[in-house]
């Protein structure tokens, strides 16, 4: 596959959610509510009503998401019919804040915007996200219209109570955009095996120190582990990532434990291995470090004997570690960067290192690291499984179905 069509199939695996904001004073958290939804790996577009647009500029979206804003039925001339466009492009449409008005509009089927013709335009699962006034809330034209768009399926994320914008206190504060974003997860991946499960994921490069200024470390991106995290967290698992330095932005829901170097990776993954139901070792760890790193930084002429000569030694194995401490029950994965032998090699690997699964990956002659997508061998007992070239986030979701092949097998 070229690099374009790669490019294209990854992002065909990106689920996009479309967020829908009418006007309520609490129209500014959507954009909370975006980034969240970003963070979580989605591709996030807005279409607003026209009465939100006076509470926030329709701009503010259009920077946060790099895409159009849908505002009017007619506003994209390119687009002949915008809101089967919309309806059909969402994996998920989430309105937050949603008004009484458009409740109730839902709640009847009336769509005289963009917004309510695309919601009834789609066959995507909607999140509704209310927020009002409380007595506007309580009135039972309110509650009759949310029970009766939870009764066909549609997510209603519940207010939350306390002081709100109008003077009264109550219920009728639109929901944390953290919760709302949780709710769009779910809706976006019907695959919720991991709820309840803890998973426990090491990613990126580690750094050992030369000197003070000074370290060894590796290409990594951490791009992997974080599908990783991301992937756990959409299949409701409670994610821990210890994170060796990246430019990534976490899942907003996993718990991150930075780390530099491979011993405070061990000691982090040690910490927690108890604890955990599924450890994936997908860090490039540092396999040797300085045996004595110096405490103050080596100078040319002054130091030159230490600066051409630098003792390594090993440090410790992680996902060896883990795979000779796991109990009954805990699964173990761990991954395989391979120039040659990849099956062979991640077999030996899975042996010697009392893994349950190792994915194995090319690396080198081409196979650049830093991608977006990845070609891998799964290597279980049971044997080796090729899998195409896909995004990462692909990956990812596939790792954690064969985990619960593995939990199927025994
Ligand atoms: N790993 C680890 N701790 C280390 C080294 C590696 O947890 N100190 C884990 C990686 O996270 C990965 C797996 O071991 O899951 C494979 O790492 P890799 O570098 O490919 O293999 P090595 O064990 O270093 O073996 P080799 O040098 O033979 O390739």
């Amino acid at each position: 596959m070229d690099e374009t069509k790669a490019e294209n199939a990854a992002a065909a695996q990106q689920k996009t959610v479309l967020v829908g904001v009418t006007g309520c004073v609490a129209a500014y958290k959507a954009c909370e509510l975006v980034r969240a939804l970003q963070k979580a790996g989605m591709r996030v577009k807005v279409v607003m009503t026209e009465h939100a647009t006076h509470f926030i500029d329709p701009l503010q979206f259009r920077a946060l998401t790099r895409e159009p804003v849908g505002l009017g039925l007619f506003d994209n001339p390119s687009d002949p019919i915008h809101h089967i466009s919309l309806a059909s492009e969402a994996d998920v449409f989430v309105i937050a804040p949603c008004t009484a008005n458009v409740a109730a509009k839902l709640a009847w089927g009336i769509a005289d915007d963009l917004l309510t013709t695309t919601a009834l335009a789609t066959t995507a699962p909607i999140v509704i996200a209310p927020a009002m006034n409380v007595h506007m809330y309580e009135n039972p034209a309110t509650q009759r219209n949310l029970r009766e768009l939870k009764a066909r399926g549609m997510t209603i994320v519940e207010a939350d109570a306390g002081y709100l914008a109008c003077g009264d206190v109550g219920r009728g504060r639109l929901a944390d955009p953290e919760a709302i974003a949780q709710a769009v997860i779910a809706a976006a991946n019907p695959k919720r095996d991991l709820a309840g499960k803890r998973v426990l994921v090491t990613a990126g490069p580690t750094r050992e120190p030369i000197d003070p200024v000074r370290f060894i470390t590796n290409h990594s991106s951490g791009k992997m582990g974080y599908a990783v995290a991301r992937a756990a967290v959409a299949r409701g698992a409670q994610v821990t990532l210890v994170s060796g330095p990246v430019s990534l932005e976490a899942p907003a829901q996993a718990q991150v434990v930075p780390v530099e170097t491979a011993a405070q990776m061990a000691e982090a993954v040690k910490a927690r291995l108890a604890e955990s139901d599924i450890v994936v070792c997908a860090a490039a760890v540092a396999d040797a470090r300085p045996a004595a790193p110096a405490d103050h930084k080596l100078k040319k002429g002054r130091d030159d004997d230490a600066l051409s000569r630098i003792d390594l030694e090993r440090t410790e194995d992680i996902l060896a570690y883990v795979g000779a401490h796991a109990t009954p029950g805990q699964v173990v994965v761990g991954f395989a960067a391979e120039t040659d032998n990849v099956v062979e090699n991640a077999r030996g690997k899975l042996e010697r290192k009392k893994a349950d699964l190792i994915v194995a990956n090319r690396v080198g002659g081409g196979h650049t690291f830093g991608k977006d997508d990845d070609e891998v061998t799964f290597v279980t007992a049971a044997g080796a499984e090729a899998h195409p070239l896909q995004s990462k986030d692909a990956v990812a979701d596939e790792l954690f179905d064969a985990v619960a092949a593995l939990g199927a097998q025994r």
